[in-house]
């Protein structure tokens, strides 16, 4: 049989590695999917650089609407990223009948629904393993793997270039700016990092993962989104006195308790996590995703989360998916969102003002009489119990102090009003540092 025609737009380094790996394990590819996969068609703007990835082995050209216009080509791969010319391809692309491949987050968190309608519509299929967590296959874990259960929450590690920085913080005692210079000039962190460290890319892939979890539409606008450049390196080592590592996690949760809202919330923050837990100890650039679900309980998925390869592998799975379902019927085929289009739920994303976790609290106060009292109380007044309580020298002078309270779960509204109340006690020095802490049990 005729292998299958991909059309590639963008080679870059993850295109490079896709046609690489295709290249190298042709033989066991072609045993898994049934059917030779062969790049046949690349488009950049930089042809020269194309060429020399590609050799003889494919035609490349700088206009992508020529692959996406040539009729043998049955798959088109969409590596460009962003949301602006990546997203008129894909959709071009779509309605010339072509299955789409894609690691474009961005897109597909801000622009999901457009396209996964118009796809529905067409009869063509969107993959996209490579979007979320690179390397690690945390789209099929969940679509599939996962598919008897009850999805109760997904907290991830799903940012490298911030898992980066907040190891080598920790590690070496650095500041946050200290480290971001030192991942850019060793090509870790992009340029403009903005994305990675502010943590949006992280809130695209959770955004992605919770409609995939819950069977909702993809609603990045509704995430809480707070990164990592405030924060100081004398909370990671408070933190890890008190037992915890801090780690930016994205995490999507259910919620249907008695007396709160039912709905899903869906946030990316630092967050306190037990060093006792495994996703607690992900180091470096790596990625993890821990999900608790009703049968299987709690599991836990590690590796890679961007470079070529890792991210290749995520692609050429889904072309694999797509050779081997494309003659099935549309309807007999894996729903993109794990749901069924009919079947999808309107369940809300909560506002962070009904989120409900615990709370590690930073306070540089004036080191007198009372002041602890004055603060407990408020916390009391506000219905926050409070979990445990550090007291260490201040930096700045001996009549001030660092106090650092851990407290249990309480609703995020009621603390933001006794965090208003505290920070306006004259013994107050500086603004309070507030961290959510997951316990992940
Ligand atoms: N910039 C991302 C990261 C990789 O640092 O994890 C691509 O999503």
């Amino acid at each position: 049989m005729k292998p299958i025609q991909v059309g590639l737009l963008g080679i870059g380094t993850v295109g490079r590695g896709t046609f690489e790996v295709l290249m190298r394990n042709q033989e066991e590819i072609k045993r898994r999917a049934g059917r030779g996969i062969e790049i046949a068609m690349v488009a950049d703007l930089d042809t020269a650089r194309a060429s020399q990835v590609v050799g003889h082995h494919a035609v490349v050209v700088s206009d992508a609407q020529a692959v996406i216009a040539n009729p043998d080509i049955d798959i088109v791969i969409e590596l460009i990223g962003g949301y602006g010319v990546a997203k008129q391809l894909v959709l071009a692309a779509i309605e010339a009948g072509k299955h789409v491949v894609t690691a474009n987050k961005a897109l597909l968190a801000v622009h999901g629904t457009e396209i996964f309608a118009a796809a529905h519509r067409r009869g063509v299929m969107i993959c996209f393993e490579a979007a979320v967590a690179g390397g690690i296959p945390i789209i099929k874990a969940l679509r599939e793997g996962l598919t008897a259960n009850r999805i109760e929450w997904i907290a991830g590690i799903i940012n490298g270039t911030t898992n980066f920085i907040l190891s080598e913080m920790r590690d070496k005692g650095l500041a946050f700016g200290d480290v971001l210079a030192q991942a850019q000039s060793l090509g870790y962190a992009e340029a403009d990092p903005t994305f990675d460290i502010e943590g949006i890319d992280a809130a695209h892939k959770a955004t992605i993962m919770s409609a995939i979890a819950y069977g909702i539409p993809v609603q990045f606008d509704k995430a809480y989104v707070e990164g990592i450049s405030k924060l100081q390196a004398q909370d990671i080592r408070y933190a890890e006195q008190l037992g915890y590592r801090i780690k930016l996690l994205g995490i999507a949760k259910r919620v249907s308790s008695k007396g709160s809202r039912e709905g899903v919330e869906l946030r990316v923050h630092p967050c306190l996590v037990p060093t006792k837990r495994l996703i607690a100890n992900v180091e470096g650039a790596m990625n993890a995703v821990m999900i608790q679900a009703d049968a299987v309980g709690t599991t836990l998925y590690y590796g890679k989360g961007a470079g070529s390869e890792p991210t290749a592998s995520a692609v050429i799975a889904d072309l694999v998916d797509v050779t081997r379902l494309m003659t099935a019927d549309p309807l007999n085929r894996v729903p993109h969102l794990a749901f069924q289009p009919d079947s999808m739920s309107d369940l809300p994303i909560l506002s962070m003002d009904e989120v409900r976790t615990s709370y590690y609290l930073r306070l540089v106060v004036a080191d007198e009489a009372g002041v602890l009292a004055k603060i407990t109380g408020i916390l009391a007044q506000a219905d926050i119990s409070i979990d445990a309580v550090l007291q260490r020298p201040g930096s700045e002078s001996k009549q001030e102090t660092d106090l650092i309270i851990l407290t249990h779960n309480c609703l995020e509204a009621h603390m933001n009003k006794a965090m208003a109340s505290i920070q306006g006690l004259e013994s107050v020095l500086a603004p309070i540092v507030r961290i959510r802490k997951e316990e992940l049990s």
